[in-house]
């Protein structure tokens, strides 16, 4: 078997465990992704975060699938980038639960299918830190809590909430921002349709280097052709269904 072959069966096993992710409860997916590594997380924030999730579920099912993508994304680029399976779980972690925040975000912006005013644009904006407030007092790394409060800052201090300049910006919270945009993008909106592979491949490229990190974004595009050549592996694909092959 070569080495790419290794490469491809880690990223299935992940997918396969992010269907647990997808559909039931992290403590759960922890048992399955234990062979990873055992983390350091205890049980009690596993069952705060299927509570959170639960409650996004019950109030807003469509976030509480962007966040398991998110979080299947976010996993499968730390595994491409070399990441340790300890590492590779964290960065998952933080892309299941980055916009917990949205819990606190009004209904009928988060689900209105229009273009938003701008003071329902600066309602949306306080997600990250509402979301940060929310778990900051459970036992989780900070790179988990630094990806829920930064995932909207961009490298060039385009973004929010508070518009900083990134070099301080870690990769963990790199990654999380780029499978957000690329999890949204991949998705039908009211206002446009779902990007294929190449035109999200295209967008990345354009903000790579300024906005985004361009290894991030280098990674994150193998992720994407990985995905979009899978033909036999419905387990995966069913998880995975944004990502539909060309
Ligand atoms: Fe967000």
């Amino acid at each position: 078997m070569v080495q790419s072959d290794l490469a491809d069966i880690d990223i299935i096993e992940l997918g396969e465990s992010f269907e647990v992710f997808a559909t039931g409860k992290l403590s759960t997916f922890m048992d399955h992704i234990s062979r990873f590594r055992p983390t350091t997380m205890g049980k009690e924030p596993a069952e705060v975060i299927d509570a959170l999730q639960a409650a996004i579920r019950v109030r807003d099912a469509a976030t509480a699938r962007h966040q398991s993508r998110t979080g299947y994304l976010s996993g499968a680029i730390a595994k491409v980038m070399g990441f340790d399976r300890g590492d590779v779980f964290e960065t998952a972690l933080a892309g299941y639960v980055h916009d917990v925040g949205k819990l606190t975000t009004p209904l009928h912006i988060l689900q209105k299918d229009t273009s938003l005013e701008d003071h329902e644009f600066e309602r949306i904006r306080e997600h990250p830190e509402e979301g940060h407030r929310m778990i900051s007092g459970l036992t989780l790394t900070e790179e988990v809590k630094h990806a829920v409060l930064y995932h909207h800052e961009r490298l060039d201090g385009s973004g929010y909430p508070h518009g900083l300049p990134g070099t301080n910006l870690p990769m963990v919270t790199r990654i999380v921002a780029v499978a957000d945009i690329v999890d949204a993008v991949v998705n039908d909106r009211p206002y446009r349709r779902a990007l294929r592979t190449h035109e999200t491949v295209e967008i990345l490229q354009r903000d790579a280097g300024t906005r985004l990190d361009a290894e991030v974004v280098d990674a994150t595009c193998d992720v994407l052709e990985r995905i979009s050549g899978q033909k036999t592996r419905p387990r995966v694909m069913r998880v995975q269904e944004a990502f539909a092959a060309e």
